[in-house]
């Protein structure tokens, strides 16, 4: 058994017996887009801070905890706030609740997000559809001893985003008007926003949408064989793309708007 493998077992006996239900789906709540949680009614709630061997979530928008939850009476896990890698923690810790996940059993898994946007075309509050990502000055979270058990050495990422899921969300979104733009996501490590020729560059790399998250979560996701679809709030036009300076605050005010639009997306899509 891996050494990483190891430590997960570790970290999921430690709180089996709080499990209540195997969650077939996942979600991922960004920055900001969880306040539709507290409408919910939670089977169970487990705090990071209660689980051995893991990560803790230190930024003060992610509460770093899993809520059970049954929603159209499918079984589900959401994990209020991630862990990041600016946080100080090596990639392959900021993907171990993505990995615990799957070792509850998930097979399907939405990530949400806070992100600049990129694309001209985009507008600050709108949603986008993560249709492909790149990774860049990120390591990824694969490196290192490979876990077997989870999956092969050299995963393929020719298309990491479940045409399924995703197709589901734009069906969501047509249906009760939500606008959803489409594109490719860029993970950067932060913490400091980006630089006016980093969004350039960005630009010319083919990105829509730039952020600090999500796209290593996808890797270690995919890596496990779990299905994956994403979605972007666009919460500010990334540096140089608007008259204003990048600001954490402007960021969760805008992503709170769409929490309601996040949970009317899950609705649909989890049935
Ligand atoms: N850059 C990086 N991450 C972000 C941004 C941004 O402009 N907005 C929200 N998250």
């Amino acid at each position: 058994m891996s050494k990483e493998y190891k430590e997960l077992k570790k970290s999921y006996e430690s709180i089996k017996k709080k499990i209540p239900y195997i969650p077939k789906y996942g979600v991922v709540l960004g920055s900001g887009l969880g306040d539709f949680v507290d409408k919910l009614e939670i089977d169970s709630s487990i705090s990071f801070k209660e689980i051995k061997s893991f990560p803790q979530a230190t930024n003060k928008a992610h509460k770093g905890k899993y809520l059970f939850i049954k929603l159209n009476g499918v079984n589900i896990v959401i994990m209020s706030g991630r862990i990041h890698h600016y946080e100080g923690y090596d990639t392959k810790d900021v993907v171990k609740p993505i990995r615990l996940m799957k070792m509850m059993g998930v097979e399907n898994l939405i990530l949400t997000n806070a992100a600049g946007g990129i694309n001209k075309k985009f507008k600050a509050g709108e949603l986008m559809l993560i249709t492909d990502h790149i990774a860049l000055f990120i390591q990824n979270p694969l490196c290192g001893e490979n876990v077997e058990e989870f999956g092969e050495r050299f995963p393929d990422m020719t298309m990491p985003y479940d045409k399924g899921l995703s197709d589901k969300i734009k069906k969501a979104t047509t249906k009760h008007k939500i606008k959803l733009n489409k594109g490719v996501y860029a993970q950067l490590p932060g913490p400091s926003y980006e630089s006016k020729s980093e969004i350039m560059m960005l630009s010319k790399l083919g990105a829509d949408a730039v952020g600090m998250s999500t796209v290593v979560e996808v890797i270690a996701a995919r890596h496990a064989g779990i299905n994956v679809a994403g979605i972007s709030c666009i919460t500010n036009m990334a540096a140089g793309l608007s008259k204003g300076l990048q600001s954490d605050e402007e960021v969760l005010v805008s992503a709170k708007k769409n929490s309601d639009n996040i949970f009317t997306i899950l609705k649909e899509v989890i049935r």
